[in-house]
């Protein structure tokens, strides 16, 4: 616990450093990664070079430490965010590196206006937070499914639909066994407990960086009979194509081998709704983020059909349309169906106006680009849908911990 030395002067300068939080993060990245050029091929360099990394880490640190003496409350958000960093593999011999080089970034950055006194409160509220993650990071070590980076095989890659690939993969264990320097134990399929809306992370070597890529994708079917399922679109949204994607699409072939880290996240159907029939299931997604919508899609027709669902979709246009023999089977299942399918390009808006017709309550699911959920979200929330019932999972940093 910070003696109250420390949280006063904590307290006390959170305004000065959050004036300068940008500037800060920006020199502590660029000194940590010169004296570890190793941590580059764990950062996406693709949100360093965009400065999306630096504004979340500068303002979860500042966030979390408005809150020190009572670490506790900010647990939901710190195991979000622990998800990710397990699925990155970020380790506890990580923390003081960070700690490092953000003291030291402060130092440099505030200049004079650094003394001691506040190097010192801030060594300490770094390092007490430091202390919650690395605390349930450990939790979530211990439970995982595998460890680290584990070889699978690709044993079947489809186009889902236009720029779209699905991969299923299969863990390489029978190599594995053969070799005895493997730190992987063999992995058992049919043992593998999938969570519907989890995705796992890929550690690619892309030829056309000098870099190790990590990407998280999103899992479309909890079931691994096949194998691990997920679904990859070529992200080419400018002239930076993007990097992992389209190494994905171009060089991943079926009997080729792909690392991945097992799977994490937190974006899950609440079950203790899932066999209940009062409170119907709203499912709204659009292009790829199908993925973890489908996978809820198939958990909650297997678990239990009656339940009423809402499927509501939106894309480009019908060769964008993805999964669409896959969702129409699973819809076909469940005995209490509504189905929308938006086409942006036949006009098709899929806009507040139509989201006042959602049964309320209900418990609703979002996935799709970054506006095409905040649009939906706030337009939910302005319908009177409470926070609790609306649940989403965005494919980029999470910016912000939304504290008070
Ligand atoms: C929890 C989670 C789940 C996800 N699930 C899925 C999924 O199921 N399926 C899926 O396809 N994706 C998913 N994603 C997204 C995925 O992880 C990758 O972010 C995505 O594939 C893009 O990676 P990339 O390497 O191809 O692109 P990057 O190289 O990371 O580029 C990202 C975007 O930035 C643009 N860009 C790159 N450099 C610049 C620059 N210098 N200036 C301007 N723009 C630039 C690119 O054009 C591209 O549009 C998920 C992400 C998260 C966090
Ligand atoms: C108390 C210390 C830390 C805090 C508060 C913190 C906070 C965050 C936050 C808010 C995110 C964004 C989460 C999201 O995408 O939703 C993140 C992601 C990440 N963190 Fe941390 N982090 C800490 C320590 C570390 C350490 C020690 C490392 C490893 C050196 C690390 C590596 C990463 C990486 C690689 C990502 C993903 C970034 C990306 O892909 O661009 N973090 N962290």
């Amino acid at each position: 616990m910070a003696s109250p030395q420390t949280l006063e002067i904590v307290k006390a300068t959170v305004p000065v450093l959050e004036e300068h939080g940008t500037a800060i993060t920006t020199v502590f990245y660029k000194n940590m990664f010169n004296g570890h050029p190793e941590l580059l091929d764990i950062f996406n360099e693709t949100n360093q070079k965009l400065g999306r990394q630096q504004t979340a880490l500068a303002m979860t640190v500042l966030a979390a430490a408005k809150h020190l003496e009572n670490l506790t409350t900010l647990l939901p958000q710190v195991t979000q965010i622990s998800h990710k960093h397990r699925a990155l593999q970020i380790l506890p011999e990580h923390y003081p590196i960070v700690g490092t080089h953000l003291l030291g970034a402060i130092k440099e950055v505030l200049g004079e206006a650094a003394n001691d006194d506040i190097i010192n409160a801030w060594t300490e509220a770094y390092d007490e937070i430091a202390s919650v993650f690395i605390q349930v990071e450990h939790g979530m070590y211990e439970q995982e499914m595998w460890q680290g980076f584990a070889p699978f095989k690709v044993t079947e890659k489809v186009e889902a639909a236009t720029d779209i690939a699905a991969f299923t993969v299969v863990p390489v264990n029978a190599d594995l066994e053969s070799n005895n320097t493997a730190s992987h134990k063999p992995i058992d399929l049919s043992k593998l407990k999938l969570s519907a809306g989890q995705y796992i992370t890929v550690k690619t070597d892309p030829t056309d960086s000098d870099r190790i890529a990590l990407r998280h994708y999103s899992l479309f079917s909890a079931n691994s009979d096949k194998g691990i399922q997920f679904a990859v679109r070529r992200d080419n949204r400018n002239e930076h194509n993007g990097l992992v994607s389209n190494y994905l699409h171009d060089s991943l072939e079926v009997g080729d081998t792909v690392l991945l880290s097992a799977p994490a996240g937190d974006f899950e159907l609440n079950q203790d709704l899932v066999q209940q029939n009062d409170i119907p299931l709203v499912l709204v997604s659009a292009g790829v983020g199908v993925t973890p919508i489908l996978s809820m899609l198939e958990a909650q027709v297997t678990a239990n059909p009656k339940r009423p669902i809402v499927w509501v979709y939106a894309c480009q246009n019908q060769e964008h349309h993805a999964f669409n023999n896959e969702i129409n089977a699973l819809l076909a299942a469940a005995e209490n169906v509504e189905k929308h399918i938006f086409y942006f390009e036949s006009g098709q808006i899929l806009d507040e106006a139509w989201l006042a017709n959602l049964p309320k309550p209900a418990d609703i699911y979002v996935c799709g680009s970054m506006p095409f959920m905040e649009s939906i979200i706030d337009a939910l929330v302005s319908l009177d849908h409470g926070v609790d019932s609306v649940h989403y999972e965005p494919f980029g940093p999470k910016m912000s911990l939304e504290l008070a």
